[in-house]
């Protein structure tokens, strides 16, 4: 698919990548854009050759938000009939494939959101997070009080979101919002992002949706309720091809050859 404002690739075997691509202005997530980086989602998530996506954006910003220039002439009626942000769920709603993000520069507001959206997130050090919609007299609103909150705290989060004050890629690290800062610049965090979903496409498909699936489910559900849920897909896998071809490789000391069934 040819696309305005993002670049896809498979760099690796059953990685798909997708570089957030409006330069001019810092990868600003307009209404275009999003659906198209949705519409590259979807062709991803559906096709059987793809094992993990990756997300980025340039070296200075990965995004510097909603498109705030498409946002200042809305109205409350407009926003609500139109549900604008909606189609920013899809992502988080429908995408069964694990998704990584690699932050390098800019991730503010809509940008965070994008990131925290994303199953992994991997940053440089100097990468900047941050919410500071506050001080365009608005508030987050594609789930970062939402899920910065679970990742860092209400007290962290109520700080950063009240005062719009920005994160450093370090900090990001040190909270466990990015599973990983990579030192050196943004080729560097790139092949290292590159390198953790090439070992995720290798597994079983069947099992790696299987354990995106629980791990969310943790974000849903009591404690209780979550090792039932789990349990319950545990005793599912024994169901797959996969399980046997795992279990009789690893006796048989072979590498197993996943059928993803
Ligand atoms: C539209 C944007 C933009 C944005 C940058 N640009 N961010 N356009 N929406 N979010 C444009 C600038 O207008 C400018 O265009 C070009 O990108 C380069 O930006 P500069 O400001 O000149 O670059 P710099 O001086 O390096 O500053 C970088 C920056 C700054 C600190 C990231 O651009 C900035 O503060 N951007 C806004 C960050 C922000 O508030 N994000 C949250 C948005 S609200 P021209 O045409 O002048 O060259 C939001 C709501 C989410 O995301 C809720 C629902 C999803």
């Amino acid at each position: 698919a040819s696309y305005e404002h993002i670049l896809t690739e498979i760099p690796k075997p059953g990685v798909g990548l997708i570089t957030l691509n409006r330069p001019k202005a810092l990868n600003a997530l307009s209404s275009p854009l999003f659906e198209e980086l949705n519409d590259a989602l979807s062709k991803y998530d559906g096709d059987k050759e793809i094992g993990a996506i990756v997300i980025t954006g340039s070296e200075k910003a990965f995004a510097a938000g909603a498109d705030i220039k498409e946002m200042a002439p809305l109205t409350f009626s407009s926003a609500y009939s139109n549900n604008f942000i909606a189609p920013w769920s899809h992502l988080a709603n429908s995408i069964r494939t694990p998704v990584i993000a690699a932050v390098s520069g800019y991730a503010l507001g809509g940008g965070c959101e994008l990131a925290l959206m994303c199953d992994i997130i991997y940053c440089t050090e100097t990468a900047t997070f941050g919410q500071p919609e506050i001080k365009l007299g608005v508030i987050p609103g594609a789930g970062g009080s939402q899920r910065l909150t679970r990742a860092i705290g209400k007290s962290k989060a109520m700080e950063l979101i009240l005062t719009g004050k920005n994160f450093s890629g370090k900090e990001a690290g040190e909270w466990g919002v990015a599973a990983r800062v990579i030192e050196g610049g943004k080729e560097e965090l790139l092949a290292q992002t590159l390198k953790t979903a090439e070992t995720i496409a290798s597994y079983s498909r069947v099992a790696v949706v299987a354990a995106k699936e629980v791990v969310n489910k943790s974000q849903e559900l009591s404690l209780r309720e979550g090792v039932e849920y789990e349990r319950r897909l545990f005793h599912g896998l024994f169901g797959s091809k996969d399980q046997k071809i795992g279990m009789t490789a690893f006796a048989e000391k072979k590498k197993p050859e996943w059928s993803h069934e």
